[in-house]
């Protein structure tokens, strides 16, 4: 016990306390999410990014009652992409009063009301770049995105691992305001299971946002994917939580011959 406090340093210590106790008295009741909420009316949702693996799952899970516009760089590359998840889509459901069309990634902004950025982290800035002041003022945008990189020890959180990097929510956040918009979610979801439209996800998903509203949308969204359980982490700048959580699941699995493990809390 001794040796412990030799270490400790009492007034970092007691900062931190102080700084603590002014956070909760500007901010007194934590906010209250209704994560049971399983109804969102019908939407026009595009996918940056939408030619991917990611973007594929999503796709084929909203198109039931959703527009999904999947999106890309190459405008005919996205329809052809459409084109496909829509067979998959038709085989598997039957009659679908949603729908799957392609576009460029910038051309369908002005008529969406859910933004999903399905692309890799080293392409924040640009993308979103393109897409700053084109979106609807009332358009949500989700960031499944996991900075993460590999090495030698394994895969790493690229936040950590180099000191002039973001969490990749911050960063969207700041490319494309307001702030409220942005929520995160989907990090710790495999691409191979959300594409399996046969497999219930038996799976949580960290949820953060600082839009009470907002969040109860994406809300609504996760609830109708089969056996996705939303769970509202916090604010958005408590994203990175959600973020590490990939690279863990990715080592834990390589080391344990697991087949895409996600994470639930029980
Ligand atoms: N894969 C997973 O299991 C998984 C799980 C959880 C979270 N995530 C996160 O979800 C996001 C999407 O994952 P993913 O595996 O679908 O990604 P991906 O296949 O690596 O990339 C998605 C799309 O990004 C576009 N893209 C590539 N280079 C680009 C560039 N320079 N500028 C703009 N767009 C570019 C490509 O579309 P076009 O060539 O058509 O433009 C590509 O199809 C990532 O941020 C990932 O970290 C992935």
């Amino acid at each position: 016990m001794s040796i412990a406090l030799c270490y400790y340093d009492l007034g970092s210590y007691e900062d931190a306390e102080n700084s603590y106790r002014e956070a909760i008295k500007s901010n007194p009741k934590p906010m209250h999410i209704n994560t049971e909420i399983t109804h969102v009316d019908s939407m026009k949702i595009g996918i940056a990014g939408g030619t991917g693996g990611m973007g594929e799952g999503f796709a084929l899970r909203w198109c039931q009652k959703h527009d999904v516009i999947v999106g890309s760089r190459d405008a005919q590359k996205a329809r052809e992409a459409a084109e496909n998840y829509m067979r998959t889509a038709n085989q598997t459901y039957g009659n679908i009063t949603g729908s799957i069309s392609g576009n460029d990634n910038i051309s369908f902004a002005k008529d969406i009301d859910v933004l999903i950025l399905s692309i890799p982290y080293e392409f924040i800035d640009d993308t979103c770049g393109k897409l700053t002041g084109k979106l609807r003022d009332d358009c949500i945008v989700v960031s499944p995105i996991v900075p993460m990189a590999r090495t030698e020890a394994g895969f790493v959180y690229i936040p950590l691992e180099e000191e002039d990097k973001e969490q990749a929510a911050e960063m969207v956040a700041d490319k494309l305001p307001p702030r409220s918009r942005v929520v995160s979610a989907f990090h710790t979801i495999s691409e191979s299971k959300l594409k399996n439209l046969q497999q219930s996800l038996d799976a949580d998903t960290f949820i953060c946002g600082d839009d009470q509203n907002v969040i109860a949308k994406l809300t609504g969204l996760i609830n109708e994917i089969a056996g996705l359980r939303p769970v509202y982490l916090g604010p958005l700048a408590l994203a990175y939580q959600a973020e590490i959580l990939t690279p863990m699941c990715l080592n834990a699995a390589k080391r344990n011959k697991m087949k895409n493990p996600g994470v639930k809390l029980v």
